[in-house]
């Protein structure tokens, strides 16, 4: 039986180098392939899930949205975020989860101890890794989110979309023009794709941010976009989004098999895949 990644494009994908490794760590016999296809190919890919042909997918761009109306569940939280990336059969139903939020939060928490009840966090973006991420914040009870994006009717969405589920939660539109967070600020996080070309440069003013102010930039390729070179010339603790990637793999493994990862396994695919790109 096998697993696949699909998508369209795909051949950039890393997620069969990261479950192939625990694959074979964990002796399991199975293969883990990327298949590029087409919309129309989603219905007859969850029929072989429902058929135990396929023991799981994950679902990438441009397909985490449209997968949802061929599935019979889904999680409370991908509901929330609109979007699957791991599909699984789960008591005779073709089940449906989104690991990205928690294998951003996960990430944070093990490499840096982060604690993110009653923080402030500053987002930028307000596309689908945002929801992921914001959905997994406000499970986690941070204190305020301040969203930016360059589309500002974006951002005022967004706001809405989870106010409308929780009108206590504190969620404040922040200017792209100007991007300077308040002082109060304990986490910074870029959820755009902006920062992938090495000649974009996201400019954010620090001056307000107390030393201990963290940025995660989601973005793993290049390894250090221009936004956390500067960070980090200012003395800023700084993560990339392998951190993430590897985490949203664990979770979906972790589902699939009932295995709980430990953090050397995670390491030890981090290092595989930071040394094959
Ligand atoms: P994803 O699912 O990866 O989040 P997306 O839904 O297309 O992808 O969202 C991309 C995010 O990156 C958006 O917040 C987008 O801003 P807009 O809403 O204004 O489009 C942001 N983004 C992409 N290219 C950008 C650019 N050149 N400058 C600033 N923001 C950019």
């Amino acid at each position: 039986m096998t697993l696949f990644v699909i998508g369209k494009p795909i051949k950039h994908s890393l997620s069969p180098i990261i479950h192939n490794f625990w694959i074979k760590k964990y002796k399991l016999g199975l293969e883990y392939k990327k298949m590029e296809v087409d919309l129309e190919s989603l219905p007859t890919l969850v029929e072989k899930v429902r058929k135990g042909e396929i023991t799981g997918l994950n679902i990438t761009l441009p397909y985490k949205k449209n997968i949802i109306s061929y599935l019979d569940e889904i999680s409370p939280s991908a509901k929330d975020i609109g979007a699957i990336n791991t599909v699984f059969l789960k008591k005779k139903k073709v089940f449906g989860e989104n690991t990205d939020g928690l294998g951003f939060t996960r990430s944070l928490e093990k490499k840096k101890k982060f604690n993110f009840f009653h923080k402030s966090i500053y987002v930028l973006g307000a596309g689908g890794a945002s929801y992921g991420i914001i959905s997994e914040l406000i499970n986690r009870k941070v204190k305020k989110i301040y969203i930016a994006n360059r589309t500002k009717q974006k951002a005022i969405q967004l706001i809405n979309y989870f106010k409308n589920k929780d009108r206590n939660i504190k969620l404040e539109l922040a200017h792209w023009e100007a991007l300077r967070p308040t002082s109060d600020v304990d986490l910074i996080i870029n959820t755009t794709s902006f920062g992938m070309s090495k000649k974009e440069t996201l400019r954010i003013n620090t001056k307000n941010l107390r030393n201990t102010s963290i940025l995660v930039d989601i973005i793993y390729s290049p390894k250090e976009t221009n936004l956390i070179r500067l960070f980090k010339k200012e003395g800023f603790f700084c993560m990339n989004g392998l951190s993430m990637l590897v985490e949203q793999a664990a979770v979906s493994f972790e589902l699939w098999f009932s295995i709980s990862l430990s953090n050397k396994d995670i390491e030890e695919v981090k290092k595989i895949c930071e040394e094959s790109y």
